[in-house]
């Protein structure tokens, strides 16, 4: 069911296989507000075989950020002219941030809220070793956690699932360093905001939902 609501421009931070793409799909359907997330514009540009995949994917592939200009140029062209949105994997550094903070400025769009997704390194681990992804939609799957009705076949679209090639254990151990190093210094960066809240990630998929709506209707202003 779509809930009426004021415009939503959330930022949904946290680390690899925290559920941010989760919470987000569900977000979308439950609000009506569109999913952003950079993963999946940048491996549908690699799939693509474009001049932005070509520039992203050996950074993709090793569990890096890819650059900022590139990331930074591709959200300015994503954002023009949307009131409401979910950024999902979007800022992962300062410079990301403060890009943003600039562009909604100009705009007079500021965020509504920026929800911290916490979970630990094992759980997070598991997430994403065990993780089935659509590549055509991004939804994704858990073999132990949310498995789908049929193995390896997408409950929404019937498509296939696939694994991710950047979910293997030492691509997903560079990941998590890579978060610890370049994107945990936006805590600090939001953390002051009356728009900030943390979210519990470690408890069941629903749990989570409601979390993030009581913190929705608190600080982002949805009726
Ligand atoms: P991206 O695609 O953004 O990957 P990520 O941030 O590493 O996040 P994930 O998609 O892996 O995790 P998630 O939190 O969405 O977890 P999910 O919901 O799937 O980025 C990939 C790459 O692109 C980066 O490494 C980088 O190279 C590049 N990139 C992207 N953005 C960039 C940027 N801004 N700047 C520079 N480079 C950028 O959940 C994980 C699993 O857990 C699933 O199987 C799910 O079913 C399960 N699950 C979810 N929630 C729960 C729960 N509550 N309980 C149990 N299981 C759960």
């Amino acid at each position: 069911m779509t809930v009426a609501h004021t415009a939503l421009r959330l930022v949904l931070l946290g680390p690899p296989g925290a559920g941010k793409g989760t919470q987000a799909k569900a977000l979308e359907e439950r609000f009506g507000v569109r999913q952003i997330s950079t993963g999946d514009i940048l491996r549908a540009n690699v799939a693509a075989g474009t001049v932005l995949g070509a520039q992203a994917k050996a950074f993709m592939d090793a569990g890096k950020l890819v650059t900022d200009d590139v990331i930074i140029a591709m959200m300015e062209a994503e954002l023009a002219g949307r009131d409401s949105f979910l950024l999902d994997g979007f800022p992962r550094t300062v410079a990301q941030a403060v890009a943003l903070d600039d562009l909604l400025g100009r705009i007079e769009r500021p965020l509504t809220g920026v929800l911290l997704f916490e979970a630990d390194r094992d759980t997070l681990f598991a997430r994403l070793t065990g993780r089935w992804t659509n590549p055509r939609t991004g939804r994704t799957y858990h073999a132990e956690f949310n498995p789908p009705k049929a193995v390896g076949i997408d409950d929404e679209d019937g498509g296939p699932l696939v694994q991710r090639k950047d979910d293997t254990a030492d691509v997903v151990g560079k990941r998590l360093e890579t978060y610890e190093l370049e994107t945990t210094p936006l805590v600090q960066y939001y953390g002051s905001r009356d728009s900030f809240a943390r979210v519990n990630a470690l408890a069941p998929i629903d749990v989570v939902s409601a979390e993030i709506d009581r913190a929705i209707e608190s600080r982002a202003g949805a009726k």
